[in-house]
Formats: structure tokens, sequence, C-alpha cells
């Protein structure tokens, strides 16, 4: 077998999501599960969280489905709401809430004939301008909501573009809007922050969080605070290298010769590539943990392969561990942001870019 796996950490899981608990304390927060939990596998992150988690946050029906078919019987929050209007029969269902966020959905919902009241989550566009009703309109919608007998309770949400920045003028423009909506309406239930406006903006915090990330253990500020540096990877992509070159000085490697050996050079190719999601981007440079001790990337990755430089470690040979990213063998961390900053990147599309050949293994939550 193929020794590459990605290894999820449930322990870590459940750890992460007590962090934003511990972090936002008067909040109740949703566990953001879609695309397949950020690729830690969806149904299995849900399963581990189900003690703690009062509600799942996904991006389909299809990926609420999984999870309902899985047995998860908590509220799921359909993030950007239904796509066509013959989902709604099944979303009344199944007790799955839904995000509203445009004219035509209003429609659909006003004239559903469902078996029982459907959750919804009206989202404000406060300033990000994707998804969302603009913040004039929202008084109006909430009431045209509120006299649907298809619609259940109602949440207040909105999405911050810059809460992850030091310094943003957008953030506290956006809080000061929505902030302003929840007064007039009444104060009801809202829902404003994703993983870096829980960790460091107590204010932001509200009746829900929805933490996405830094559940699966990545730092998501620029500069780390108290609460984010006990983040725990919960996947940890590892391989083996499967062969070991001695190389002159001179000696090129890998595609495009990318990279060329100034002196004499021990490297071990790696079972990994971009063909499992490992970014093609990485410089050379990128940091790699063999048997735990950090090297790095040397020449291009190709689709399953890719080299690393193990001059350093005599001991390295055909069969030793490699951590792409995550824990490695001897306790070592190699964070994935760090990995992410190598390829021009962030951490999301790293954890959820990796393929559906790469197996995921579960480490148990008990
Ligand atoms: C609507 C919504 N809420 C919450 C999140 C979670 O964000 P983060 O992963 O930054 O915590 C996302 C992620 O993209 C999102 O789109």
């Amino acid at each position: 077998m193929r020794p590459l796996h990605a290894l999820i950490d449930t322990q870590a899981l459940r750890h992460n999501y007590r962090l934003a608990c511990q972090a936002a304390p008067h909040s109740r927060a949703l566990a953001v599960l879609k695309a397949n939990a950020y690729g830690h596998g969806a149904l299995e992150c849900a399963r581990a969280l189900s003690d703690l988690a009062p509600a799942f946050g996904v991006a389909s029906i299809e990926e609420a489905q999984a999870l309902r078919e899985g047995g998860i019987e908590q509220p799921i929050v359909l993030l950007e709401g239904f796509f066509e209007a013959d989902e709604l029969e099944w979303i009344a269902a199944q007790g799955v809430t839904c995000v509203i966020h445009s004219e035509w959905q209003l429609e659909a919902l006003a004239s559903a004939q469902v078996t029982q009241p459907i959750a919804v989550w009206l989202k404000c566009d406060s300033g990000m301008h994707r998804l969302g009703f603009v913040p004039d309109e929202v008084p109006d919608v909430w009431k045209r909501l509120g006299d649907m007998t298809a619609v259940g309770e109602r949440v207040l949400m909105t999405h911050f573009a810059t809460a992850d920045q030091q310094e943003s003028a957008l953030f506290g423009h956006q809080l000061a809007t929505v902030e302003r909506l929840r007064q007039a309406l009444g104060q009801p239930p809202v829902c404003w922050a994703n993983s870096p406006a829980t960790l460091s903006h107590p204010a932001a915090h509200g009746d829900w969080v929805r933490p996405g990330i830094m559940l699966y253990g990545a730092d998501p500020l620029p500069r780390a605070n108290d609460l984010s540096t006990e983040l725990q990877p919960v996947m940890t992509l590892e391989s083996r290298l499967i062969a070991v070159r001695e190389l002159g000085a001179g000696e090129p490697i890998g595609y495009g010769s990318r990279y060329v050996t100034e002196q004499p050079v021990r490297v071990g190719v790696v079972a990994c590539g971009y063909g499992d999601g490992y970014d093609r981007h990485a410089i050379d440079g990128t940091p790699v943990l063999v048997e735990g001790a950090r090297t790095c990337v040397v020449g291009r990755v190709s689709m399953d392969m890719l080299i690393v430089d193990i001059t350093e470690l005599p001991e390295a040979d055909v069969g030793a561990r490699v951590t792409l990213w995550g824990r490695g063998p001897n306790g070592a961390i190699l964070p994935v942001n760090e990995v992410a900053a190598c390829c021009d990147t962030i951490s999301y599309t790293l954890l959820t870019g990796v393929t559906a050949r790469v197996p995921r293994r579960m480490l148990s939550s008990t």
C-alpha cells in the first residue's frame, strides 16, 4: 500500500472546539463542517463533536444529508441556504436550518408547503458583498419572514471580510452595522463570528459563533494570541521515503531542473505529490519533517512524489516517516500555515485540497 495517509486526531478537534467555547463563553458554537470538514471527514468530525456542539454548518443539502444519514441529529445550518425551491420539503422534514440571502429564496419560502416550519438565519450583507440583503432591506425581510407559516425560529447573521486583519476599518463598520440592526429588530438571536472573530473580537461574539478553520488547528490570526497558540493540529499528512539518492554538486532535481545542487547532497523521495493535494507551488525550502527532524522540499513537486533534502539526516533512509504537515513522530509540530506560506496560499486550501485518494485514518476520540 502507498504509505501516504492523513491522520485525523479527533481529540485535537475536541480540544480546539472547547477552545472556541472558552474564547466565546457566552455564545453557542456552531461547528463548521463544510467541504468535508475542511478535508478532515465531515461525518467522523461530526460524530467526534456530537456531545459538544449544539449545531453544525455545511454548504449544501448533500453535505447535510450525509450527516443525517450518518445519524447526526443536531440542527444543521445550510450556510448558503437552498439552491432550488424543491429542496425545502427535505429541509423541513429533516429539521435543517436555512440561511436566507436573496429575494428569490424569500419568494420560494412564502409559497412553500412544508410539514414543519423551517428555522432560518437571515443573512445581512454588512460589507463583504458576497451573500445577503443590504442593511436597509433587513427590517422588512425580517418581518416578512416572521409572517410566513413556513418559517420558524429566526436568527440574524452576517459574515466578516476582514476579521483576520490586525486593524480593519471595514470590520468595525460591519460590526456597527449589524449591531444597529440587532437593536432595531428588538435583540433577536445573532451570529456574526468566524474563527478569527471568535478568537480576537469578543464584541462580535453574539449568541452564536461559527468557527471553522480554528477547529482544525490552524491559527487564523496574522499574529497568534494566547488562545490561538493553544490550537492543536487535527490533520497530520504523513508518508514515507520510498527512495534515497546521493547526488554530486551541480545536479538538477525534478521537473524543469528548478533546483540544482550546490554541493554533494543526499535526497529522499517522498510518496506524496500534487495528485494528493500537496501544493505544486511549494518553493525550494518548504519545510517537512523526516522522523520529526526539520528539513525541506527541493525541486518541483510532481504528481505522486516530492523530493526532500536529507543531507543533514544520515539516519534517514527508505521507510523513514515524513510529515508534510501536522504532528511528527516525536511530537514535533509542523503547522500547516507554515507550509501554506511557502505555497503562496492559506491553510484552508491545503486542508480542503487533500484529495480523495489519500486515506483518512481517525485517531479515537475517547
Ligand atoms: C458563512 C461562513 N461562516 C463561517 C465560516 C468559517 O470561517 P473560518 O473557517 O474562517 O472560521 C465560513 C468559512 O468560509 C463561512 O463561509
